[in-house]
């Protein structure tokens, strides 16, 4: 039986459920994942590595893209460590089950009680990103008579990712240590107590479609790490970040996950003198995107003002940019299509496909050719299994929508739709106002 999200006679399925069935089921909005879709993801991920000969690895899902503690666990016992970048990430990783031994603490502004949460759950490593951050960390080690294992996020200054916006490892991005300075960052760690480089680190950017970004930023890792080892710095590990793309309709082919492990097996197969490193590597989207959909309903159509030059369509849904802000905030293309596929000759419009908020960058796809659908038609918008509820925010007082996990033929909410007692738990109004 297939995986994910597909169409078999006309009708949408999520691994062997008809989502028209779900759809009926659940009140729409609601986000929906397969199960089986991320663990085939994690495994043609890990096996790639494995295929490549990289023995001693680790994936750390990138919690931020989806923190659903269904999928965090998911992962967990598929065997996933987990990239986190904030105490809240450290505690959604726990209570998922990843084991803190496989936790790697990313950020460039954890604060002094994420720090000592840290060290509270004996994660594996910090990723850090400034003198100022290692002094700290030091510091706060010391205190609790520890020693912290340290990578340094090196920025190597290179352009990546789908957009400026998740563009990370440019001279002018505000994440890392500058190249150049990265070898005086070592020294500064080796004569300070509390603290061990056990590593380099680098995350370049997101939604990254092609390899050769990433091939100048293992060289420029292979560099230092050469430099580093015969300075005498006992660097046994390297975290090569996340950033892997997935493609949507109208890009270039998907990354091929094969020459991505052979590149970072061909860059870092021999480092002498202490052999191969251990390497992490931190994906998100690349394990979650298509195995997540956003179920919408077409609430109605109406047409622009007649007396523009151009007549829009707009189908307006009941999903917005509250659910999913891609679009709006990075130009993102997400597939939307009716969860039965209209009859082959129902004549088609264009449509710009927008939400019920009251701005109007509330997109969610522009321009797209699609029939006339009635009221209550059930709409699938893909990709949306990262980066869409964790960005989900409460404008215009929207509740957060339902969560559903699916498993072949078996289904269960994860999280349920928040009630307006919820949405407002824990306001008052002050005290002078009674
Ligand atoms: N590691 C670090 C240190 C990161 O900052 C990120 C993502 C990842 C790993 C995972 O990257 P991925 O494999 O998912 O590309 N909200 C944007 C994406 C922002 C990514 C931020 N950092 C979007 O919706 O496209």
């Amino acid at each position: 039986m297939a995986s994910g999200f597909y169409y078999q006679g006309g009708i949408l399925r999520g691994d062997e459920i008809a989502l028209p069935e779900l759809a009926a089921l659940y009140p729409t909005p609601f986000y929906c994942y397969s199960r089986q879709k991320i663990i085939a993801n994690y495994q043609r991920f890990d096996k790639a590595l494995a295929a490549a000969g990289i023995e001693q690895r680790q994936i750390c899902y990138s919690i931020k893209a989806n923190g659903a503690l269904a999928i965090i666990n998911t992962l967990a016992q598929a065997g996933a460590g987990a990239d986190i970048v904030s105490g809240g990430e450290l505690v959604r990783a726990l209570r998922g089950g990843i084991s803190a031994d496989k936790i790697v603490f990313s950020g460039v502004g954890k604060t002094a009680e994420e720090i000592r949460a840290g060290f509270a759950a004996t994660i594996a490593r910090f990723n850090v990103e400034s003198l100022d951050e290692i002094d700290m960390i030091a510091a706060l080690a010391r205190d609790r008579g520890k020693v912290a294992k340290l990578a340094v996020r090196i920025n190597p200054d290179i352009e990546a990712g789908g957009h400026t916006k998740i563009s990370t490892g440019k001279a002018e991005d505000k994440f890392g240590i500058a190249y150049e300075n990265a070898v005086a960052a070592y020294a500064h760690i080796a004569a300070l107590d509390g603290v061990e480089a056990q590593g380099i680190d680098i995350h370049i950017g997101s939604q990254i479609l092609d390899l050769t970004p990433f091939r100048h930023a293992f060289a420029r890792v292979r560099d230092l790490l050469t430099t580093l080892r015969s300075a005498g710095h006992n660097i046994t590990h390297l975290d090569l970040g996340g950033g892997l793309g997935v493609p949507d309709e109208t890009d270039s082919p998907p990354l091929d996950i094969t020459a991505y492990a052979n590149l970072i097996a061909e860059t870092f197969k021999d480092c002498a003198p202490q052999g191969q490193c251990h390497i992490t590597l931190e994906p998100g989207r690349a394990l979650v995107a298509d195995a997540g959909v956003l179920i919408t309903r077409v609430i109605r159509t109406k047409k622009s003002a007649p007396n523009q030059k151009s007549t829009k369509n707009f189908m307006i849904v009941d999903a917005s940019m509250a659910e999913l802000i891609r679009p709006t905030l990075y130009d993102a293309y997400h597939h939307i299509a009716p969860l039965t596929e209209p009859e082959k000759e129902t004549p088609i419009y264009q449509w710009d496909i927008v939400g019920a908020i009251c701005e109007s960058g509330d997109i969610l796809g522009l321009g797209r050719t699609l029939p006339a659908m009635p009221a209550d038609t059930p709409l699938a918008i893909f990709h949306c299994g990262a980066y869409a509820s964790v960005l989900a925010s409460h404008y215009n007082a929207r509740p957060h929508i339902a969560e559903v996990m699916i498993d072949k033929d078996t289904h269960q909410i994860i999280r349920p739709r928040q009630t307006y007692d919820e949405l407002l738990a824990g306001e008052t109004i002050p005290d002078w106002n009674q």
